[in-house]
């Protein structure tokens, strides 16, 4: 069985981390979404909501499981037997960034690889903190984050 973890902070899931999840979930036998427990980032959400977001945004996807991991991703991944991590590359600005942590789980584990796909061109503009800035100002953010969680999302970012 091929099994891949998506990790990522996911604070909050968008419209663009599901749709890697999604085509991650058509290429692996099993997709473990990986949320970072790591607080250092100051999360606006905790642990446990990420994680409940996205069972919520996932549960049309049989084979997605949704867990959390702290210390290193490799090692997470060795636990769970998966062999691929997979990852979003929205523009070349992720590229560096992503290029080194990719070397550096390479050489931390050499069995594991790391997936890049290329974001859907609707979603290339999309980070959950540029929707937290524009949900904490009161704009509309219902194109950018899945409709079942939106009302949550805006009430947390609009209460702060
Ligand atoms: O959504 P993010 O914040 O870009 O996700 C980053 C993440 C969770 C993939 C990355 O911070 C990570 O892998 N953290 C675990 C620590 C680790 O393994 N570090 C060594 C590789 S640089």
């Amino acid at each position: 069985m091929k099994v891949a973890i998506c990790p990522g902070s996911f604070d909050p899931v968008t419209l663009g981390h599901l749709d890697i999840i999604e085509r991650t979930s058509y290429l692996f036998d099993k997709v473990i979404v990986a949320v970072l427990c790591n607080m250092e980032k100051h999360p606006n959400f905790t642990v446990e909501e990420r994680m409940e977001f996205l069972r919520e945004t996932t549960s049309h996807l049989p084979n997605v499981e949704i867990s959390s991991f702290d210390g290193l991703l490799v090692d997470f991944a060795k636990e769970k037997g998966a062999t691929a991590v997979v990852k979003g590359l929205r523009a070349v600005s992720d590229f560096e960034y992503e290029f080194q942590m990719s070397l550096i789980n390479k050489k931390l584990c050499p069995d594991i690889e790391t997936v890049y796909l290329n974001t859907s061109q609707e979603y290339m503009y999309l980070s959950s903190s540029v929707i937290k800035q524009i949900a904490s100002l009161g704009g509309d953010i219902s194109n950018f984050v899945p409709e079942a969680i939106h009302t949550k999302i805006v009430d947390r970012l609009t209460n702060m």
